[in-house]
């Protein structure tokens, strides 16, 4: 079966109530003939409810949850409250690790709350500078990989779930040197990765079957002019956008790239 495609708008810390219902109105209507597709919008959690109770079909995901379900933790919000609200939930985004000092034992206590609760974290792992794959042979470029900082976060974000854990998880390759500065990473450099990415999780961390059924997306400075790259590499399931989500017809067209090439896939 192929894996399912997720384009996901993560609309981070932008838009007022009236430029969210405005944005969240014009995607999902100009890309609704797209079933087959998984279109996901990530506004700031204030406007998960309102976006919800406007368009009761929407695809919904937080921006971030905390591990814990309820207490004395100013400003967090908890994988209970999205309940009937929102399916996903970003983890371990680079924003958070970086500016909020999110560590690997904190997004691993994170998804496995989201788990619990039937929220499906989208996992995000990056390295912080672009690793040099040039001129490298296969096995090279796994040691290069297999050595990098991208393999510790995975592990470590994902100790301890199990097999069916796995089935609902999906992982987002964000290189951070990528986020945010334009300087995507090429198609052929992302599918590379994340080839290395789902042997890793074959190997050691789920098995090779479940391994298969893992949608690992690609995110960094996604647009409307390189969507076609990312949709046209079968290892990529998708793509985590982020400045692009917030206009109507860029984020379309990245979605279109995608509704395009999927015929190929199957
Ligand atoms: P960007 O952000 O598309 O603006 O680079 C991606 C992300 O942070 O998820």
């Amino acid at each position: 079966m192929p894996r399912k495609i997720y384009i996901i708008g993560n609309w981070k810390m932008n838009t007022t109530l009236s430029e969210a219902m405005v944005l969240a109105g014009g995607i999902l209507r100009r890309t609704e003939k797209f079933h087959h597709l998984n279109i996901v919008l990530a506004p700031p959690s204030i406007w998960l409810v309102p976006i919800k109770e406007q368009h009761k079909r929407a695809k919904l995901c937080a921006q971030n949850i905390y591990s814990t379900l309820k207490g004395a933790y100013t400003g967090e919000v908890s994988a209970i409250m999205l309940k009937g609200i929102a399916h996903y939930a970003i983890i371990g985004h680079s924003e958070r690790r970086s500016t909020f000092g999110e560590d690997n034992m904190l997004v691993n206590a994170k998804v496995k709350t989201a788990l619990r609760e039937n929220i499906t974290p989208i996992i995000a792992v990056g390295e912080e500078k672009k690793l040099d794959l040039e001129g490298l042979t296969d096995s090279g470029v796994t040691q290069r990989v297999l050595h990098s900082e991208l393999i510790e976060q995975l592990k470590s974000s994902t100790m301890g779930l199990s097999g069916s854990d796995w089935e609902n998880v999906i992982v987002a390759y964000e290189p951070v040197w990528a986020i945010g500065t334009g300087r995507n990473a090429s198609g052929a450099y992302a599918a590379r990765i994340i080839k290395e990415l789902r042997d890793i999780i074959g190997q050691k961390l789920s098995g090779a079957d479940i391994a298969k059924s893992v949608p690992i997306l690609y995110g960094g400075s996604v647009s409307r002019h390189n969507a076609a790259e990312y949709a046209g590499q079968a290892e990529i399931d998708g793509v985590l956008v982020g400045g692009a989500s917030l206009q109507v017809g860029e984020f379309s067209q990245i979605v279109e790239a995608f509704a395009g090439a999927d015929k190929w896939r199957k």
